[in-house]
């Protein structure tokens, strides 16, 4: 595997695939990768001729500094997972090569950011469409691939694509859960054993939600899913939200039989770590 650090290098490269007409997979991360990762790279692999892999921890879409201090930064490891899994190229830039000016770009995502994850973490959503914008201009990726861990956040995306007419196609994979029910995720590396299992209790939390979804009113559902979580030792709830799957805005009242798709969506904090979850129902 190919690993390139420069911005210039990797637009020659990228170049010379288009070129050849080679069909480009893009799976863009900010390292520490696990399985959920690795289910998108086999699923590029499949799909495209060549598969890149980006990693950057990008400061701009941190809104607690600690949070991005801390964030695990495991490039050896990561790598070698790479090159099992066949990744093609690695894109591992440092922030002067990926902002080599401070950013004043600001995007607005309406109604879809002032909600869940846009809500609790004021400028999340500007740094992530920024970068993830200028990734797309780097990479020129044909598809590219994302977990739905990151609903929101894929959300957002497909209004970056369709906005700014990005000639992609964008491909959103499953949650890949560990045994226990928790949702991989790269932040998982900072809990301790005990913490794991308590963070296992979100994944019940969104089932014991799932399960009342059909038989309750929406705050009795939210009054449950907190209750449950309140008696777990190390957790603190920061949002749940039953949300409309399409638009991501709150759901006020259940229509059982309806066919329509609600996102249970949830943030919390175990120990000092904070974690996303969500799971989608078809009522
Ligand atoms: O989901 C992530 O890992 C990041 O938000 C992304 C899309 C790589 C942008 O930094």
């Amino acid at each position: 595997m190919e690993v390139i650090t420069q911005t210039s290098i990797l637009k020659e490269q990228v170049q010379t695939f288009r070129c050849n007409g080679q069909q480009i997979g893009f799976v863009p991360t900010m390292g520490a990768l696990h399985e959920g990762h690795l289910q998108l790279l086999r699923a590029s692999k499949k799909e495209n001729d060549i598969t890149i892999c980006s990693i950057f921890v990008n400061p701009t879409q941190f809104n607690n500094p600690d949070d991005y201090k801390l964030y695990p930064r495991t490039l050896e490891q990561d790598t070698a997972l790479l090159e099992r899994v066949g990744c093609d190229l690695l894109f591992a830039p440092n922030a002067e090569e990926v902002y080599p000016q401070q950013s004043l770009l600001q995007f607005s995502f309406g109604k879809l950011e002032a909600v869940m994850e846009g809500e609790h973490r004021p400028g999340h959503f500007n740094g992530v469409a920024t970068v993830v914008s200028k990734l797309f201009h780097i990479v020129q990726p044909h598809k590219a691939y994302f977990g739905q861990k990151d609903l929101q956040q894929v959300a957002i995306i497909r209004q970056l694509v369709y906005g700014l007419s990005f000639d992609l196609q964008l491909v959103c994979y499953p949650t890949v859960r560990e045994e226990s029910g928790l949702a991989m995720s790269s932040r998982n590396k900072r809990l301790t054993a005990q913490q794991r299992e308590q963070a296992a209790h979100l994944y019940k939390s969104l089932q014991l939600a799932q399960e009342l979804l059909r038989k309750q009113p929406v705050f009795v559902i939210k009054d449950e899913v907190k209750a449950y979580l309140h008696q777990v030792e190390g957790i603190n709830l920061e949002y749940f939200e039953i949300a409309d799957a399409l638009t991501l805005q709150p759901v006020e009242h259940l229509e059982p039989g309806s066919g329509k798709e609600v996102a249970l969506c949830m943030a919390a904090h175990v120990g000092e770590v904070r974690l996303i979850d969500n799971l989608l129902v078809n009522l």
